[in-house]
């Protein structure tokens, strides 16, 4: 079990399979790309099963989700998923993606075991599309999204973050479009993790705004508490329901106090929070010729450090060294 000394039990773990990305989303990374991890650094496929199969089997996690950067740009995502289902006790297995590629790949990524993916898109309008990300993809992901649909990785869920002055009046629009193409809207507050070090408090949306932007358009009636669990995500019904709409409001409604999570860079470093200032090293271990049990102990003391929360509210929060696209979201 990873347990930490305020009592939380992590069986939701991510695994970031890469630090790099096809898009240059302004609020993450700078249109020249970071200093990417070298190769040699990765773990390798074998490395990542591994370590899941350690995760699951001996510590009790029950849900993997693959990260970026961009995990589809990890050649061996399929067999690496593929080989994470065979594994017994079977975890759930979902994917955070951009979208871009997706239309290719969904089908083989659910024939490996794949059971849903979470995409992430902005805006409906491609020209901002192009200026948030940098990139001309809003048709990719747009395709990407209706093929996880049509394959079955459901629900499919929806990824945005508002800006101010650049998407923020499209909330309620990109609600009533991902009702009508049943995907399951959440808007993310914007966190102080982009490379640049550029966030401000002032300029976030924050879930009051989105809040109050959807019910000028919409009837929002909250979720019953209990059918939140550990989920991030603050969900309301739409218009009576069925149809959700979650608001992930990690800034100014933190629910760190729930936690369940546990993280996997893409170099094999633990990390027991999204903003964590330590890692614990488990690619050393795993190249030094360590046992399964030695990793599970050193996993398990890597969790029980972890912190009450965020720290995001402390006047001398510090930015943790590595971007969210280094740590896997
Ligand atoms: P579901 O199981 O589908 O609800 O997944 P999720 O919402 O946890 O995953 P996803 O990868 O889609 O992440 C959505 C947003 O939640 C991203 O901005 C993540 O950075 C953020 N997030 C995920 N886990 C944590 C966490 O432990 N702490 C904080 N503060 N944010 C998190
Ligand atoms: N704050 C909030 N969300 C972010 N994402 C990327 N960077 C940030 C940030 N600084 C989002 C992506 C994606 C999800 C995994 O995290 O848009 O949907
Ligand atoms: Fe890539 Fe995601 Fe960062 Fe955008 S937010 S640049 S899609 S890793």
């Amino acid at each position: 079990m990873l347990l930490d000394t305020y009592g939380r039990v992590a069986t939701d773990l991510r695994v970031s399979l890469t630090d790099r990305c096809n898009l240059r989303c302004t609020y993450c990374m700078p249109e020249e790309g970071l200093q990417w991890l070298a190769k040699p650094d990765l773990l390798t496929d074998d490395e990542i099963v591994r370590l899941v199969g350690v995760a699951v089997t001996r510590l009790g996690v029950t849900e993997v989700r693959f990260t970026g950067g961009e995990p589809l740009l990890r050649p061996g995502l399929v067999d690496i998923v593929a080989r994470c289902a065979a594994l017994a006790p079977r975890p759930r297995i979902s994917l955070t993606t951009n979208g871009i590629g997706l239309a290719r790949t969904a089908e083989a990524l659910r024939d490996a075991g794949l059971d849903r993916v979470n995409v992430s898109l902005d805006t409906l309008r491609p020209d901002v599309f192009a200026t948030l990300t940098r990139r001309k993809r809003h048709h990719d992901v747009l395709a990407g999204l209706a093929a996880a649909r049509a394959v079955g990785l459901t629900p499919v869920k929806v990824n945005a973050v508002l800006m101010r002055g650049v998407n923020d009046d499209e909330a309620a629009d990109l609600l009533a479009w991902a009702l009508a193409e049943d995907y399951e809207l959440r808007f993310i507050e914007q966190m102080p993790l982009d490379a640049q070090h550029g966030w401000q408090r002032s300029d976030m949306v924050t879930a009051e705004e989105i809040l109050a932007r959807l019910t000028a358009r919409f009837s929002l009636t909250p979720e019953a508490s209990d059918d939140r669990g550990s989920a991030p995500a603050e969900r309301w019904l739409v218009d009576g329901g069925p149809a959700r709409v979650g608001v992930i409001a990690s800034v100014t409604r933190p629910f760190c106090r729930a936690c369940d999570r546990t993280r996997l860079t893409a170099d094999g470093q633990v990390r027991n929070c999204l903003f964590a200032r330590e890692e614990s090293d488990l690619r050393t271990a795993l190249r030094s010729g360590a046992s399964d049990e030695r990793v599970a102990e050193l996993w398990r003391a890597a969790m029980w450090g972890k912190k009450a929360g965020s720290g995001l509210d402390d006047p001398s929060f510090l930015q943790p060294q590595r971007p969210m696209s280094a740590i896997g979201g």
